[in-house]
């Protein structure tokens, strides 16, 4: 199969997939578990195009998704697409079972057990689907041994039994990305940067706490503002926040403050298995770090990590 380079070679993969994908489904119903990230995005609206309403997305909002991302789902897929979407805000039920758990390979069971629960929950309320659309794509059949399969979380139950509908499982990243556009799926969705399944729940290190992990959000939303400003989106392959479970002594307003710092992490890489650390102009970490300091609640430092991978994994846990 020729590789996507080009516009219109995204829009004739689009054109063969439409009738393809109406003929394995049919008159059937499908459905999709949709995070938001690229190839589910893709997936969605590949589907949404081909069969319609005949498909339904489920959007799990863990309650660690990054600010802005789940109201981006709705107003993309259900209001733009016209897609039919069942919103679920599960924050209560993930964070209640988050509480108190350190551990962060106990922290992905939760988040990646409780996903499967919810959606689980959910599809059992639905009626008459027979179809179950995945955002594979050619990297994970390849590296079946590799980052995802690693970290082995966002699957689903291996034991519902619907037939898969894998539109995307022979593009590489970069073709997801053609077609994405292609299907007219905004920048920020198509172009985002890899974001872990357990999202920001591994970026709040340690037992999760609300008001620790809205700074871990506050701070990523002014991160990714002041990036996207620089251009240093397009540039840099990974980039986010880290707030770790300890305070230290400040001065803010004139009187002792006892708060947390934010870590900032930037890195580059190709394959996610080493990682080397990108340079930020001093003036772009002032203007972020004074932001942070200014406009996060509970924060009074802020730190860049400079560890490549090795020895610092890219994710703090
Ligand atoms: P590490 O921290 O292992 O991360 O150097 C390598 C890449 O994998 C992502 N990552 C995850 N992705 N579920 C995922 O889907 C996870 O549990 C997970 N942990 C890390 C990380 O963001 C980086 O891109």
């Amino acid at each position: 199969m020729e590789r996507i380079t080009t516009t219109a070679l995204a829009e004739q993969f689009i054109a063969e997939q439409i009738p393809a994908l109406q003929q394995q489904i049919g008159s059937g119903k499908v459905l999709l578990a949709l995070s938001g990230g690229v190839d589910s995005s893709v997936v969605a609206a590949l589907l949404i195009r081909a069969v319609g309403k005949q498909l339904t997305c489920i959007h799990v909002n863990h309650g660690l998704m990054r600010k802005g991302e789940s109201e981006q789902v709705i107003e993309v897929f259900e209001h733009q697409l016209g897609g039919n979407l069942i919103y679920v805000d599960a924050t209560d039920r993930f964070l209640d079972k988050l509480a108190g758990v350190n551990d962060p390979e106990k922290k992905r069971k939760i988040i990646g057990g409780e996903f499967i629960e919810v959606f689980r929950e959910e599809a059992a309320k639905l009626s008459g689907i027979s179809f179950l659309g995945q955002g594979t794509i050619y990297p994970d059949i390849l590296e079946s041994d590799g980052i995802k399969a690693h970290h082995n979380v966002g699957g689903l139950p291996e034991d519902v039994h619907f037939e898969l509908v894998e539109p995307l499982k022979f593009l590489f990243k970069d073709e997801v990305r053609m077609v994405g556009k292609a299907l007219g799926l905004p920048d920020d969705m198509v172009y985002r940067q890899p974001f872990p399944g357990p999202g920001l729940g591994v970026r709040c290190v340690g037992a999760i706490t609300r008001d620790r992990l809205a700074a871990v959000r506050e701070s990523d939303a002014i991160l990714r503002e002041e990036f996207a400003k620089e251009g240093l989106d397009k540039k840099v392959w990974q980039y986010f926040t880290v707030v770790p479970d300890i305070k230290s002594t400040g001065i803010k307003d004139g009187k002792r403050s006892f708060e947390w710092p934010v870590v900032i992490r930037a890195i580059n890489t190709k394959d996610a298995m080493q990682a080397t650390i990108e340079e930020i102009d001093w003036p772009v970490l002032q203007r972020i770090t004074n932001r942070i300091i200014h406009e996060v609640a509970g924060v009074n430092r802020v730190l860049y990590d400079l560890t490549p991978k090795p020895t610092g994994t890219i994710e703090w846990e």
